[in-house]
């Protein structure tokens, strides 16, 4: 199928995640921002014209709020000083008339954060401010038992990884493997609760692969095998880089991070790069100050009261950090309303620098709705078609770990496993409710 003819989804469509998204969530996502502007602004130690401004702020946000209830029209984003404005503005111009229930739901949902971050641009005190980091902070904290537990499978998976190469044990490195990426993958859905917890033992025999089996069944594009044997193929070259374009923070960037240490620990990779947003985004994704947030909060035992595996992991962990073999860093165009179809014209750089990444990991549903340009694609399209301009011949070698949490999903391998979903999940459910997943790899040749 053409890439063009296929259209992406828009907020009015009938029974679309991408109209429920935009009639019942955005608006309170809106609120939860005033009220946590409102909540910072009234603590005794804020300065009083901070704590001025912060009412003015909550109007314009109020104002956004309105637009989306009452369904108005989206209009030219006015100068913040920033140089993508007028890209977002030539971007509207070029979709023409739209408003906030009858869009591209990847350009309306993308211009909400953008209207947003405008606002706190504009501002003299509230520039740097992170809307969202109370929200993610509690967050974490919730997910203690599931920290504590990773931290300690973690430790066993990279002894068990060391002794199944020592011993050449290349089944039991492969399902090693499996489960880290599993972990990485689940992440994203804040729910671990489908992974299994093996022994090395049990890896090696017919229990460990059932487990695994098991596990996957709710993977509905799953190419684990080609990326191992990618990986197996190119073990000998000298740099194999890692980039992984991370999704949110807290959790599912805790299993992330452990997934770097791990492919770095079990020699898959030489270093690791890892992409974060520009400016607050999606609630939940990773800014730059989350990083040694993530840290704080590890080191908290006050937040992770169970400290054995922790205390053993933070300094393997920050080691990995302090001495420059993980690096963070952040583009702009990861905060565009662009789908990375457009990346060859928009962030041709960028694009150079994937080509010369060994994989590129790119984790979460928004960055997927991005690979496949939100498209509505029959679900058995293959994901190197969906992928467009970054599919065949593109050089890049793309790896998506996503739960599916959208009008998306492509790389169904067939008709009858599309309709075996359908009676499963009926409505959609299996492309939209965080319960079933892809693992999808392309190489770009
Ligand atoms: O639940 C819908 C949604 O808000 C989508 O708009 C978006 O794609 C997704 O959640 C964000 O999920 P993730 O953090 O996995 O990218
Ligand atoms: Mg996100």
């Amino acid at each position: 199928m053409n890439v063009q003819e296929v259209r992406a989804v828009w907020t009015s469509d009938k029974g679309s995640m991408a109209k429920q998204t935009a009639e019942t969530r955005w608006a309170k996502i809106i609120q939860g921002i005033i009220d946590d502007i409102g909540e910072t602004a009234a603590a005794e130690d804020v300065d009083c014209q901070r704590r001025a401004e912060s009412i003015a702020i909550q109007i314009a946000l109020k104002d956004i709020k309105k637009g989306i209830e009452q369904n108005k029209p989206l209009t030219r984003l006015p100068d913040d000083g920033k140089l993508d404005i007028q890209e977002w503005n030539k971007q509207l111009a070029a979709i023409g008339e739209c408003s906030w229930t009858n869009c591209p739901w990847l350009f309306g949902e993308c211009y909400m954060y953008r209207c947003i971050q405008r606002i706190l641009n504009s501002s003299k005190y509230w520039q740097n401010y992170d809307v969202f980091k109370r929200q993610k902070d509690s967050t974490f904290v919730k997910s203690r038992a599931a920290v504590e537990e990773l931290a300690s499978r973690y430790i066993q998976i990279v002894a068990d990884t060391q002794l199944a190469q020592n011993e050449s044990k290349e089944e039991a490195k492969k399902l090693l493997f499996i489960e880290m990426t599993e972990i990485a993958l689940w992440g994203n859905a804040t729910d671990l609760s489908l992974l299994a917890n093996l022994t090395l033992e049990d890896l090696q025999n017919l229990q460990g692969r059932e487990a695994i089996q098991k596990s996957q069944r709710n993977i509905v594009d799953n190419d684990t095998d080609d990326v191992w044997a990618y990986l197996q193929r190119t073990v000998g070259q000298a740099s194999r880089q890692i980039d992984v374009v991370l999704d949110n923070a807290g959790f599912e960037f805790f299993t992330d991070v452990l997934y770097a240490a791990y492919l770095l620990e079990a020699g898959i990779a030489t270093s690791i790069r890892l992409h974060t947003k520009e400016f607050p985004w999606f609630v939940s994704d990773v800014i730059p100050s989350d990083v040694e947030s993530l840290f704080e909060h590890l080191e908290s035992s006050e937040c992770f009261p169970g400290r054995k595996c922790l205390d053993q992991l933070i300094p393997r962990l920050r080691k990995l950090f302090q001495s420059g073999v993980i690096t963070t860093t952040s583009d702009p165009f990861w905060t565009t309303p662009f789908s990375f179809h457009e990346m060859p014209s928009k962030a041709p750089a960028l694009l150079k620098e994937l080509q010369n990444s060994y994989l590129v990991i790119f984790k979460g549903d928004l960055n997927y709705r991005k690979l496949t340009r939100d498209g509505l694609w029959p679900h058995t399209t293959t994901y190197e078609t969906a992928l467009g301009p970054l599919g065949r011949e593109s050089g890049v070698r793309i790896l998506a770990l996503r739960t599916n949490k959208s009008d998306v999903c492509v790389g169904v391998p067939t008709q009858s496993k599309v309709d075996a979903l359908n009676e499963e999940a009926p409505g959609g459910a299996w492309v939209r409710n965080g319960k079933y997943a892809v693992v999808s790899f392309n190489e770009g040749r």
